[in-house]
């Protein structure tokens, strides 16, 4: 048995500005999705056996292209994404091979820098029964919601609270299903499987595992790489 890496990668990254797609901008020299597929090979103990990626349509040759010299053995499938997140998912869910793959792991291109020890600590919650699982860190700040006039309307307790982030990893049914549905508003894949009434297992993630959104993180992903390379 081995496990399937799912990117989405087909953002625009309007947020982080520039001419091209997010996952293609370059920190290092390399892109984002250079980064994270190098980062997600470097864990052997996680047995990927098959890459899908979902990038911009249009942009499947290429990405294909440039991606080849860093899968390794494994397989690499490139899929057009879709309008939002989920869309981009799904499509890529369906590349998946159904035999062979006790674990799928969706993994955000933005999330270039997740060092080795979270994906594997994911695959092996998987691994070890928990149906869906996510890395998560504590939150720094006080988090507290608002109406729609920017009044607040309560302060949840921080104690109780985690910010996520990805490879989320699930048994493959399951992911199957939950994508099989309605995935309105689901700003992950943890979400959607919370919809089916599932319990969702969470494992300690890391600060090097933050999403590149804003251009301030790209000097951020610069410092960690080079840190890394010291
Ligand atoms: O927009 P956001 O930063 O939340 O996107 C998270 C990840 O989902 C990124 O890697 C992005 O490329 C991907 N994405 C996608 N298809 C979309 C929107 C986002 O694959 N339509």
């Amino acid at each position: 048995m081995s496990t399937a890496a799912i990117i989405p990668a087909a953002g625009l990254g309007l947020r982080l500005g520039g001419e091209a797609p997010k996952a293609l901008r370059e920190v290092g020299g390399e892109s984002l999705l250079v980064h994270a597929v190098r980062g997600l090979s470097a864990a052997t103990a996680a047995g990927l056996s098959c890459f899908v990626i979902a990038v911009p349509p249009g942009t499947e040759d290429a990405v294909g292209k440039l991606l080849g010299p860093y899968a390794g053995a494994a397989d690499l499938r490139i899929v057009a994404g879709g309008a939002e997140r989920a869309d981009s998912v799904r499509a890529a869910l369906e590349l998946v091979p159904v035999d062979g793959i006790d674990c799928v792991l969706v993994h955000d291109a933005a999330r270039s820098f997740v060092p080795v020890a979270v994906i594997e600590r994911v695959v092996a919650a998987v691994r070890g029964g928990a149906p869906a699982v996510v890395p998560v860190i504590p939150v720094t700040d006080t988090i507290k919601r608002v109406g729609a006039h920017g009044e607040v309307l309560e302060t949840p307790d921080r104690s109780a609270l985690v910010a996520v982030q990805t490879p989320q990893g699930f048994d493959p049914e399951l992911l199957r299903k939950a994508h099989a549905g309605n995935a309105d508003g689901a700003t992950d894949d943890a979400m959607l499987c919370e919809r089916l009434g599932i319990t969702v297992q969470t494992v300690e993630g890391s600060e090097d595992a933050f999403k590149v959104t804003r251009p301030r993180d790209l000097l951020l992903a610069e410092w960690i790489l080079a840190e890394r390379h010291q």
